[in-house]
């Protein structure tokens, strides 16, 4: 549901992008910035992001749409922590650590399934989907076990906005009405939780997990390094909103200026509503061109090491699919890996090697990069 308060902020940002195309301008910020290249890929900073920003923020896992009904169960291995997310009976969204109390084994593969059983593959002790331990194999053989004490470890959990969110940490605080402040009811404009259908996701290797979310808020390279893709057509000059920490990213783009005389109440919403919708510390909306509507909404994460991370993409349409639909979403995402792949992880893991030459001590960012400005100095303050 979109709130009077979204609707007016989007319509103002609207009209902002409008006032500034008429000008052949764009925002910008107070100054250029530089930031330390040890910002990047230096192992003990890397390491602290993990810990504190990875570990402890409230991070975007999934859709509820993807566990939609009691028993439904998703799995994954997020920086190294495996976590299964769960829909009870009562209809409440849990998630615990993917890790049986006898000896420690993987009690799912990464996946969506559902069940109302976890049975460990090891020993077969079964977990019901609130965590409780509700079966220890050959009891009579075992010995004293006090089951109420050996359930999983739960992890703080929030179902808000249509999307499962999840800290990494068991025992940390989950506050998310702190963590989305405001950008709660831009995301609530998206209908998360009944508007769409699952079109799958995939995959993909990157490079320094910053490296690439640089890219998810930086319209200025668009036309030069997708040249051979959707570069041609789009502007490099973005116009920056920020909620927080969370981001939207519009570009300078005449095709506001039809609605200028339109009255506020006849403006569709859905014709102004795009660009890039970023949550920090890493996930990415944006338009995905199958059905009435779709979306790509990317999940990035830290891989094994400071050079590396993982993207899932994950494609969504509010129309209901059939085969062609399908089959064109297939063709559309191979499109999405094509493009992020080999242009712009490409690009970010030859910066990755290039920093590690030492040759340059500090990146720049320009007054008309204030997303990139206001990422890294947030990141900073988190850190510092
Ligand atoms: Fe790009």
């Amino acid at each position: 549901m979109t709130s009077d308060s979204a609707r007016t902020q989007l319509i103002a940002q609207a009209r902002r992008t409008i006032e500034h195309v008429e000008q052949g301008t764009i925002p910008l910020v107070d100054d250029t910035m530089t930031i330390p290249v040890s910002r990047y890929q230096d192992q003990e900073r890397w390491a602290r992001e993990v810990d504190i920003v990875f570990k402890r923020t409230p991070l975007m896992l999934g859709f509820s749409i993807e566990i939609p009904n009691p028993g439904d169960y998703k799995a994954m291995d997020v920086v190294g922590v495996k976590v299964i997310i769960t829909r009870g009976v009562d209809g409440q969204v849990r998630s615990f650590v993917n890790m049986c109390s006898h000896r420690g084994a993987q009690l799912v593969d990464e996946g969506t399934g559902s069940t109302r059983r976890f049975a460990c593959p090891y020993h077969n002790w079964n977990y019901d989907n609130e965590g409780t331990l509700v079966g220890v194999t050959n009891r009579q053989d075992f010995g004293e076990v006090d089951t109420s004490c050996l359930g999983l470890t739960p992890l703080p959990t929030a179902e808000r906005c249509g999307l499962l969110w999840v800290v990494l940490t068991p025992g940390a605080e989950m506050d998310i009405d702190a963590h989305l402040g405001g950008y709660a009811e831009m995301l609530d404009h998206f209908d998360f939780g009944d508007r769409w259908y699952s079109l799958g996701n995939q995959q993909i290797p990157g490079p320094n997990w910053k490296l690439a979310y640089d890219g998810y808020l930086d319209f200025y390279h668009i036309p030069f390094l997708h040249r051979d893709t959707f570069g041609p057509d789009f502007s490099s000059r973005p116009i920056y909103d920020a909620w927080g920490p969370h981001q939207r990213m519009t570009a300078f783009s005449e095709s506001l200026l039809k609605f200028k005389d339109v009255p506020d109440d006849e403006i569709d919403l859905e014709l102004i509503d795009g660009g890039v919708w970023t949550i920090f510390p890493h996930v990415s909306i944006a338009g995905f061109p199958v059905g009435n509507r779709g979306l790509m909404v990317s999940q990035l994460f830290p891989g094994p090491t400071p050079d590396t991370s993982i993207t899932i993409q994950n494609f969504l349409t509010d129309t209901e699919p059939d085969d062609e639909l399908r089959e064109l979403a297939k063709k559309t995402a191979a499109f999405y890996d094509h493009v992020v792949r080999d242009e712009d992880y490409f690009t970010g893991i030859r910066i990755g090697q290039n920093i590690e030459t030492g040759a340059k001590s500090q990146f720049l960012f320009g007054r008309n990069e204030g997303g990139g400005q206001t990422f890294h100095r947030y990141l900073d303050q988190l850190l510092a």
